[in-house]
């Protein structure tokens, strides 16, 4: 027996307006069915069914709005787009199967052969491959700066410049973008300004509210924030972001029902996990740089950060990642990892957990020798995904890995 039941549906945002992050993160994007279920349904499906041929072609044709194949509607995808969405302040969002698949679909999107794009040097290393690898082979050129030079930027500027793509902060070295003068600089120019807010989440930063045109997320990061699904998003204005969209049902780089309801669960506890994780990395911060075997903490919230100022107008956190050299090099760095003990040894961030990593020979391991040290990618250099586990006990463990530098001196 079959039961026809009364079509999902968003349930409607009005009653949302000028409500907080907070507040989107758990209301915004909901959908209900006829069951009146009060946690979202999933809905695994790869198709769905029309009451009549007719149905299906007014469906296919665009006349009738509605659900058609899970490579490019799903109403679980939908609700997480929705509610991110609304959490960014964009008007539209559109998921995709991973944060890499959001940067290519944007950029295939949106650039042609022939255009040129603005990258800053301190972005995620795969970021830094996908342009300066496989855009170049469509034609697509890329021009490498310094995140915080706008000097660079300018003289960086050709007629053929299209698209200005920014992380702020940056991975792994925390680096602070002025969005605004960014912004300014691409629109002058008939450019895309592209902000990747993986690092402070809508939580702490709307990058569109900073003239950014478009946001990409890799939801793989805090917006699940528990480590279990790899995915991304791209959102902005809907004129765009039917462009994004168009690219994803005819390349299909799509997130699945599964991942979209994972991060849609997981956005609900985005903006408590965020204050927990920037209260710790700031804690952390500035105990690390009181370590004799520290020689420099990269993180924003320190009053030594070159940035401090910027990002405390930009940002309403300084964010959970943090980098630090110990001094010494790659031997020392990987001592001090391998002698944690509780503190997870893994490329991923902006999980509930701590996790520690070396850029120089992970994530950012496949950069020539110039391209890392034009990030400032040095082999005594560890980044820090400062997770949500007590303060003190991450200090415990962290000593840990002191102690082994210390013990390795002395022999
Ligand atoms: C800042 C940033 N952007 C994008 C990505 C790529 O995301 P994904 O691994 O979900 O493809 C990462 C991954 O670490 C990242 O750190």
């Amino acid at each position: 027996m079959t039961f026809h039941r009364k079509e999902t549906v968003l349930i409607p945002e009005s009653d949302l307006d000028g409500m907080s992050v907070d507040t989107l993160a758990v209301r915004a994007g909901q959908l209900r069915t006829g069951q009146l279920e009060h946690s979202d349904a999933i809905f695994p499906t790869s198709s769905f069914v029309y009451n009549s041929a007719a149905q299906a072609a007014a469906r296919f044709g665009g006349e009738e709005p509605g659900n058609i194949y899970s490579r490019f509607t799903n109403p679980t995808v939908q609700a997480f787009e929705g509610r991110i969405a609304a959490m960014e302040g964009g008007e539209r969002a559109v998921a995709t199967s991973s944060g890499m698949a959001a940067i290519l679909s944007t950029c295939m999107a949106l650039l042609k052969s022939g255009d040129h794009v603005i990258c800053s040097r301190g972005v995620f290393g795969t970021t830094n491959v996908l342009f300066q690898k496989y855009m170049a082979k469509f034609g697509v050129t890329t021009t490498f700066v310094s995140l915080t030079d706008l000097q660079e930027w300018g003289s960086a500027v050709r007629p053929d410049t299209r698209m200005l793509f920014i992380e702020t902060p940056s991975n792994p070295l925390c680096e602070v973008a002025d969005m605004e003068a960014l912004a300014q600089l691409a629109h002058d120019n008939d450019a895309l300004f592209v902000v990747d807010n993986c690092f402070c989440t809508p939580v702490l930063q709307r990058p569109l509210e900073h003239g950014a045109d478009i946001v990409v997320h890799s939801a793989t990061k805090y917006l699940d924030g528990q480590g279990r699904c790899v995915g991304g998003v791209v959102v902005g204005p809907a004129k765009l972001m039917d462009e994004v969209y168009g690219f994803l049902r005819s390349a299909g780089p799509t997130m699945s029902p599964f991942n979209a309801w994972v991060f849609h669960k997981g956005l609900e506890t985005l903006p408590i996990r965020m204050r927990a994780h920037c209260d710790n990395a700031l804690e952390l911060a500035t105990w690390l740089e009181q370590q004799p075997a520290v020689e420099q903490v990269y993180y924003a919230g320190l009053e030594s950060h070159p940035q401090h100022e910027l990002a405390k107008k930009q940002q309403k956190g300084f964010g959970g990642v943090l980098a630090f050299c110990v001094k010494g090099g790659r031997e020392e760095a990987w001592k001090f990892i391998d002698a944690t003990r509780m503190i997870s040894i893994t490329a991923n961030l902006g999980d509930v957990k701590t996790t520690i990593t070396h850029p120089a020979t992970t994530t950012h391991g496949r950069l020539s020798p110039e391209d890392k040290s034009g990030a400032g990618i040095t082999e005594n250099l560890l980044r820090l995904s400062v997770g949500i586990e007590a303060v003190e006990d991450l200090k415990t463990d962290l000593y840990r890995g002191f102690q082994a530098l210390q013990n390795a001196s002395n022999t």
